[in-house]
């Protein structure tokens, strides 16, 4: 009997299947894409000829880990086509970073391997409660970024009613959630929080709209902020995870029926987590870098790529395929304050404790002599006193370390319109 999503829609025959089935795929598919990678592209045959190993060295899923990680510095050196394993000539879109910091980067994508995507993120917002008939909103930038397009084909796919809106305009997204009656809203949590205060200031209930389900990634975002979400605007918030290097958005997403962490799609992506220092593959359930490997694409296959997100495998739930938990953050973005080691997201749960901060927050780092500082700035919903105390207890106690925390009044801290900016660093470097 074919399985089905709590609103009643079919799903893949794999996402129910057993996991010697959901092995012998991979294994199969591994296969191919090591080969794709090496006869294709010049520098995934020069970085395995260096490392000394052959595709034909796959003989199980364990032996992936015999050949060499992919990074960012790979695409940069690379930049724009030589990761690519078809000619340019066969790609049918690209997408690219920012290129904030140095040279961009660049992805692409056959015909195939959009057609895989869209059915990723079909799939994904299936999981999160949508259902064919469905209005909706999409305010993930469109353009370069994966975000908007790469939520636009899987709703397409899925049979939505699509409102391609992309992110800024606040007041026009409350505007037309409103008048098309959008039930899913697809957009950053970041920014999500700003749509509420819109809500807010044009004096409106953000719970009565026509919203059930919000469907958020993109950026780091706890339970606790799930919690405020879902209170705030009485919908179900679902993480869906990603990133352009794989794919996009759809590399992962939670299921509504359990919001316990994200269903990695492991048909067309195979997870590990290695040590971040060793790239000692760990156990699964231990916490470490995720490291992905494509298993389908065709332009840009990527073999071991390092996200630097931290996170752990869990065993699979409403599917068969394996969970990853809510990513705690980037190696990136961990903040070494004197010794002690912060991510972001551990000052947001902070936050959240605190009755009567509004969910925005900014991360100050600064040198006094030789001490290294911590400045955290958040907002009053209403009167502010005593809240700097409470927050600074909540961080000292729980996170152990010493920080100041200025709060302001209501909408004082810039808002974000797509990923959210959370730390800003000022620390001379030793
Ligand atoms: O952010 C793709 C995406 C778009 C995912 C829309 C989900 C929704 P990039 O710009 O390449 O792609 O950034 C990828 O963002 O390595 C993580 O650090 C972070 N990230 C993405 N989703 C999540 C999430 C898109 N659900 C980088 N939770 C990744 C935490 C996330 N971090």
């Amino acid at each position: 009997m074919t399985a089905l999503s709590p609103r009643g829609v079919p799903l893949d025959p794999i996402e129910t299947a057993s996991r010697d089935e959901i092995s012998a795929l991979q294994l199969a598919r591994l296969k191919t894409t090591l080969s794709r990678a090496y006869e294709g592209s010049p520098v995934y045959r020069a970085k395995f000829d260096a490392a000394g190993v052959h595709p034909d060295d796959l003989h199980s899923l364990a032996d992936i880990a015999k050949f060499p990680f992919t990074v960012k510095q790979d695409l940069r050196d690379n930049y724009p086509w030589g990761m690519f394993s078809v000619p340019r000539e066969k790609l049918a879109r690209v997408h690219a970073s920012s290129g904030t910091t140095g040279k961009p980067t660049v992805v692409g994508y056959t015909r195939n391997d959009i057609d895989m995507w869209a059915e990723v993120v079909a799939r994904s917002i299936r999981a999160s409660g949508g259902a064919p008939g469905d209005v909706c909103h999409i305010a993930y930038g469109y353009g370069l970024f994966t975000g908007g397009l790469g939520a636009h084909y899987g709703a397409e796919r899925l049979g939505c009613t699509v409102v391609p809106v992309s992110g800024g305009m606040t007041e026009r997204q409350i505007t037309l959630i409103e008048d098309f009656e959008a039930s899913i809203i697809m957009v950053t949590p970041s920014y999500m929080l700003s749509i509420l205060d819109a809500f807010r200031a044009a004096g409106k209930d953000p719970r009565k709209t026509s919203l059930r389900v919000g469907i958020f990634g993109a950026e780091p975002w706890t339970n606790a902020m799930r919690s405020e979400i879902e209170e705030a605007f009485g919908i179900d918030a679902v993480d869906i995870f990603g990133l352009s290097e794989i794919i996009g958005p759809g590399v992962a997403c939670e299921c509504v029926e359990t919001k316990d962490g994200l269903h990695i799609w492991e048909d067309h992506f195979y997870p590990e987590i290695v040590n971040p220092e060793t790239g000692e593959p760990v156990a699964d359930g231990e916490m470490g870098e995720l490291v992905i490997t494509s298993l389908t694409k065709e332009a840009f296959p990527i073999i071991r790529y390092r996200t630097r997100d931290l996170t752990r495998l869990l065993p699979g739930t409403a599917r068969t395929m394996r969970r990853m938990e809510k990513v705690t953050g980037r190696s990136d973005d961990m903040i070494i304050l004197r010794g002690v080691n912060v991510f972001p997201t551990q000052i947001e749960e902070q936050i959240l404790k605190v009755q009567g901060l509004a969910p925005h927050y900014e991360i100050h780092l600064g040198r006094d002599g030789r001490m290294d500082t911590m400045l955290v700035k958040c907002e009053a919903l209403g009167a502010a006193d005593g809240l700097d105390r409470d927050l600074a207890h909540h961080i000292k106690s729980v996170i152990g370390i010493s920080a100041r925390v200025e709060v302001t009044g209501p909408g004082t801290l810039s808002r974000s319109e797509g990923k959210a900016k959370r730390v800003f660093d000022a620390r001379p470097s030793r």
